[in-house]
């Protein structure tokens, strides 16, 4: 059998699972780049609610997620940002996550021209290999053969309670009963939509993470890919 380290790790799972904190600290970990395809769907739902003012006509919202640029780049402010977001070369990384976007992301993402453009882009840049990307679909359909697959998973009062402690600490106005209805409808939405539903991949390796720390997350995905390696 062919062993070697896995080139692409895809992680997958619900909202506020810990795919970002998990995914970066792994990155660094192993000097991959890390990439969140979450981000590509936010900037296409921002980019629907400024431009079109409604994320609703399903062609229209195609046709930008076709053309509008989406940049990520290493941060340029310390402002407890993991990265720069550009739309279209303008500074979105705070905008895109707005409860605005969080309300609407799931309709926006459940359009299959959208899907294809987003996942499109997201091969290009997995190829390059040596990445750790993170989403709903990686390991079922944008990376079907990446060597590691992780599911991450968490119960969603403790999910919800992580997003509230993030907008707290941003100096966000938040409401733990609200963010937790949101989180449920958006959980339901993305899970049975008719293309790419969120779903672990049959080979991938459930993880988690309730009463877990991130680093213990990131300690067993290493595991895996030591051992996927042997
Ligand atoms: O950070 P959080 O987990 O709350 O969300 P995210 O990963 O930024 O993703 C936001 C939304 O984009 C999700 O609720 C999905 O509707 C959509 N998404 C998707 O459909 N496919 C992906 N690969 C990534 C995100």
């Amino acid at each position: 059998m062919d062993h070697k380290f896995p080139s692409i790790i895809a992680i997958d799972g619900p909202a506020a699972s810990g795919k970002t904190t998990v995914g970066v600290l792994l990155a660094r970990k192993l000097n991959y780049l890390f990439f969140d395809t979450g981000i590509m769907y936010r900037v296409v739902t921002w980019a629907a609610l400024k431009r079109l003012g409604r994320v609703d006509l399903e062609e229209d919202v195609t046709r930008l997620a076709e053309q509008v640029q989406i940049d990520v780049q290493p941060p340029s402010l310390a402002d407890g940002r993991f990265s720069d977001v550009l739309m279209d070369g303008e500074d979105v990384t705070w905008q895109i996550r707005t409860p605005e976007v969080e309300a609407n992301v799931s309709q926006v993402s459940a359009y299959p021209g959208v899907r294809d453009a987003m996942t499109a882009q997201q091969r290009r840049i997995g190829q390059r290999g040596q990445v750790v990307m993170v989403g709903r679909d990686i390991g079922t359909v944008v990376f079907p053969d990446a060597e590691l697959k992780v599911y991450l998973d968490a119960c969603v009062e403790e999910r919800a309670r992580r997003r509230f402690e993030e907008l707290e600490h941003r100096g966000e106005l938040a409401d733990y009963e609200k963010i937790l209805k949101a989180m449920k409808k958006r959980d339901k939405i993305d899970s049975t939509r008719a293309v790419a539903p969120l779903r672990p991949a049959s080979d991938a390796v459930k993880i988690c993470s309730d009463g877990i720390s991130a680093e213990q997350v990131v300690e067993q995905i290493l595991r895996l890919a030591k051992n996927a390696s042997i």
